[in-house]
């Protein structure tokens, strides 16, 4: 298609956006009405008429056959523009706007067909999803749909929120009523609805220390301040709440992310005393509750709880796949009206053919013999990272949270902490894709962070052959960064 030039309005609105952004400063030349013409590809009248209005505006001065400049103080506010770290200028933008400008997201080394091993955390295996599966419910749902194309219910469809409802009593013993369910798109579109929700600017929110990162991210771009409180073995130290000013917490106490504690019962009856003590509300990311191993389930803390202080937030980012970013919330009663407003001032609702295939497999057992299959597959990935660790790398390293979830986290006694960055780097030189446990720590209290280097170890798209390969190279390299020779 054709692109259509630019007319004077075009002309005159990009010249007027650019001296509001600071693009050309007071005193600053204009380009002649010759020059931009011959760049835009217009005639030199659709030029002089933009700058003519620019005149007519205040915007610039300039005097018959001399070259326009920008006014000294051009017409209408201009407040100054934030500039982002390249110096270029970002009109227009909010509180929330520069916040975000300022939020600095995990960063993703693409994933290379050139390492043995990438143990990125958060990815599965493209063998594990059930395309056949998933491709007969998306068909039969495409069928399912009426004639009309019309927007469905905010909250989700009714189908899927009954068929979760089902699926949380059935899988997590977890009781509610279909009415507190609102379909998000993946737990990070709930943890957005929290935050902007349920916290004010400058409003406090109490996180686990290392935490998730997207999660204190979300909260911190709507304004929240983080009160870190240390994560242990155990998960949050509940102990360490009284007195914090804040109302709103986030947690992840059935495998705390990223340490992987499950949250004992006395912790978890402080933490909800502690919600209904401050009338605050506690957020809940059951994030990974399909994989557990060698522990029996443990129900959530929202099967626990009495009241309403409760967001139960879940998802099939780990069951399923993460690119088909489904999730869901379960609310208090008297939130869900509020939370189904905004996700329809959000997005109208979660993408309805995915909803309808997703209650295809629930309502069928397909969604929890999958899940069977993958636990399986994955318990596989797991005995042989933990085998391998064991024989190549031995008492060097000690691994938590290893009992449940699709990851574990590695300390290596030998390495300082600082040579994490380093130590990851050469990995990849290497052939192995490995990340530092560093950057999801806020280091309320610096002695909790031991002083050694430890790495988040993602298995779950990874096979096991190359989990053997991965972890001699990883063997290698702890080899070359500790004083001690590797063992044999
Ligand atoms: C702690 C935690 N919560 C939630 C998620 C999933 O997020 P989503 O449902 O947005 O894919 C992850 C994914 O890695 C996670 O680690």
């Amino acid at each position: 298609m054709a692109v259509r030039p630019l007319g004077a309005r075009g002309i005159y609105s990009a010249l007027k956006a650019q001296i509001g952004a600071g693009v050309y400063r007071p005193g600053a030349a204009l380009p002649s009405t010759r020059a931009l013409a011959a760049e835009l590809g217009v005639s030199r009248t659709t030029v002089t008429a933009a700058y003519e209005q620019l005149l007519s505006e205040g915007f610039i001065s300039g005097r018959q056959g001399a070259r326009a400049r920008v006014a000294a103080i051009p017409a209408g506010p201009r407040p100054e523009a934030a500039r982002d770290g390249a110096g270029q200028a970002r009109p227009g933008l909010s509180r929330y706007g520069e916040r975000v400008a300022e939020t600095v997201l995990p960063a993703r080394p693409p994933s290379s067909a050139r390492l043995v091993a990438d143990f990125r955390y958060g990815d599965l295996a493209a063998a594990d999803f059930p395309s056949d599966i998933w491709k007969r419910a998306v068909t039969m749902a495409a069928r399912r749909r009426p004639q009309r194309l019309s927007y469905d219910a905010p909250a989700g469809a009714q189908e899927l929120r009954q068929a979760l409802q089902a699926y949380l009593w059935r899988a997590r013993s977890l009781r509610c009523e279909m009415d507190q369910i609102v379909i998000v798109n993946g737990s990070q579109q709930g943890l957005d609805l929290c935050a902007r929700l349920l916290l004010e600017p400058g409003g406090s929110f109490v996180i686990e220390d290392p935490c998730y990162g997207m999660a204190r991210q979300v909260f911190a771009a709507a304004g929240g301040i983080a009160i870190p409180v240390e994560a242990d073995q155990d998960g949050l130290r509940t102990d360490r709440l009284a007195g914090l000013a804040a109302r709103l917490a986030y947690v992840t106490p059935s495998h705390q992310y990223p340490l992987g504690g499950v949250m004992p019962v006395a912790r978890r009856l402080e933490l909800l005393a502690w919600a209904r003590r401050c009338s605050g509300c506690v957020i809940e990311d059951d994030y990974d509750s399909e994989y557990r191993y060698d522990i029996a389930p443990v129900p959530p803390l929202y099967a626990l709880a009495e009241g309403n202080e409760i967001i139960y937030l879940g998802t099939v980012s780990k069951a399923l796949s993460p690119t088909i970013r489904l999730g869901y919330l379960v609310l208090p009663p008297a939130l869900a009206p509020v939370f189904t407003t905004a996700k329809a001032l959000a997005d109208r609702h979660a993408p309805g053919l995915e909803q309808h295939a997703l209650t295809i497999l629930l309502e069928s057992g397909a969604y929890e013999r999958h899940v069977r299959r993958s636990r399986r597959r994955n318990a596989e990935r797991r005995a042989t990272l933990l085998a391998a660790l064991s024989c190549r790398l031995g008492d060097r390293v000690t691994v938590a949270g290893a009992d449940a979830g699709l990851h574990v986290v590695v300390w290596f006694r030998d390495i300082a902490a600082a040579r994490e960055p380093d130590f990851v780097a050469l990995g990849r030189v290497k052939g192995i894709g490995v990340y530092p446990i560093g950057p999801l720590y806020m280091h309320a209290d610096a002695a909790a962070r031991p002083d050694m280097a430890g790495l988040v170890i993602g298995y779950a798209s990874v096979e096991p052959q190359e989990i053997e390969r991965g972890v001699a190279i990883l063997a290698e390299l702890v080899g070359a960064f500790s004083t001690e020779p590797p063992q044999p």
